[in-house]
């Protein structure tokens, strides 16, 4: 157990540059796909960045020309037929479980797609909060080709993405699509040119190191939970949230942000975010 801990450290490596955490899913000879000891690392690796200060944005990211793809069929598929129950349901819930924790992670979260993006891939993709890919990345949901179905939540992160025609399309085809198609269909929020990708997703970074964490982490949450929910029940939910927030955050933003608008007339809200060095008494 120790010793695939130890393995699983050179998986995913983690780089922190002013604020911004970089994780790599580094598998690059075998396309970074997720294998268990990599699946187990990366739950080991949110787990730890949750409480680092120094991780204010996490960014996923792939080593070398791929962002990932996808699950390992060996590993994780094939060798699987020979485990045991228990071990079958360790791996799933490593592999469900980091994904999970991704999707409602405590700080905002941007998926760097650089290159290949297939099958299971999708699924970490589409639980970080926002995404930007290179315009020759290449995408695939790929399952129809090889005989199964994009379980692993994949149907899923599709569906909360992508229109059902397309959709289907990509599932039912198993076609590869590129970068700029992957905006076009709300799979990413955009698609830039690779030699700016690093340097865009640094600036969306800055942006959202800017605003109030605490508000940001319910910002982002609440807009998750509430396309689940009926009108009435998101009015509820929200309304109760904004007044958590009262509490939780001990900055007291809200009121700061009120006074350098109205008093101070420091800044404007339509424009920018207040100065969050500045505390209320
Ligand atoms: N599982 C296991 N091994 C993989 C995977 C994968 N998903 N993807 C790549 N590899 C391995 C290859 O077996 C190969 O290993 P080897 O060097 O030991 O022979 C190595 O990575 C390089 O792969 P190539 O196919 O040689 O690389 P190439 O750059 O030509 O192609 C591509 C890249 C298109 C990503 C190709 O590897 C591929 O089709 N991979 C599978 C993609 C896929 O369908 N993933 C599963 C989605 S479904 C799901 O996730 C549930």
């Amino acid at each position: 157990m120790a010793a695939a801990a130890k393995d699983g450290d050179d998986l995913v490596q983690v780089a922190f540059e002013n604020q911004v955490a970089w994780v790599t899913l580094n598998r690059p000879e075998k396309r970074n796909a997720m294998n268990p000891a990599l699946n187990a690392r990366m739950l080991e690796v949110l787990e730890t960045l949750e409480g680092d200060a120094r991780c204010g944005v996490l960014v996923l990211t792939g080593a070398g020309d791929a962002f990932s793809a996808g699950m390992d069929l060996k590993e994780y598929f094939r060798d699987a037929e020979g485990e045991s129950r228990a071990r079958v349901l360790k791996v799933r819930r490593d592999a469900y479980g980091w994904w999970r924790r991704l999707m409602w992670f405590e700080k905002p979260t941007i998926a760097m797609v650089n290159g290949w993006c297939f099958g299971g891939a999708f699924t970490p993709l589409v639980s970080c909060d926002l995404a930007v890919a290179a315009e020759d990345a290449q995408f695939g949901l790929s399952e129809i080709n090889w005989g199964i179905i994009p379980a692993g939540n994949v149907t899923k992160a599709v569906a909360a993405t992508m229109g059902l025609r397309e959709a289907l399309y990509y599932i039912m085809t198993g076609e590869v699509f590129d970068g700029r198609k992957a905006a076009s269909l709300g799979l990413v929020n955009e698609a830039v040119p690779r030699e700016v990708l690093r340097t865009r997703v640094r600036a969306i970074a800055d942006r959202l190191l800017e605003k109030n964490p605490t508000v940001l982490k319910v910002a982002k949450d609440a807009l998750k939970r509430v396309r689940e929910m009926p009108w009435e029940q998101a009015e509820e939910y929200l309304t109760a949230k904004q007044e958590q927030l009262y509490f939780a955050d001990k900055t007291e933003g809200r009121k700061q942000g009120m006074k350098q608008f109205l008093d101070d007339k420091s800044f404007r809200p339509g424009l920018e975010a207040y100065d969050r060095s500045k505390r209320s008494a």
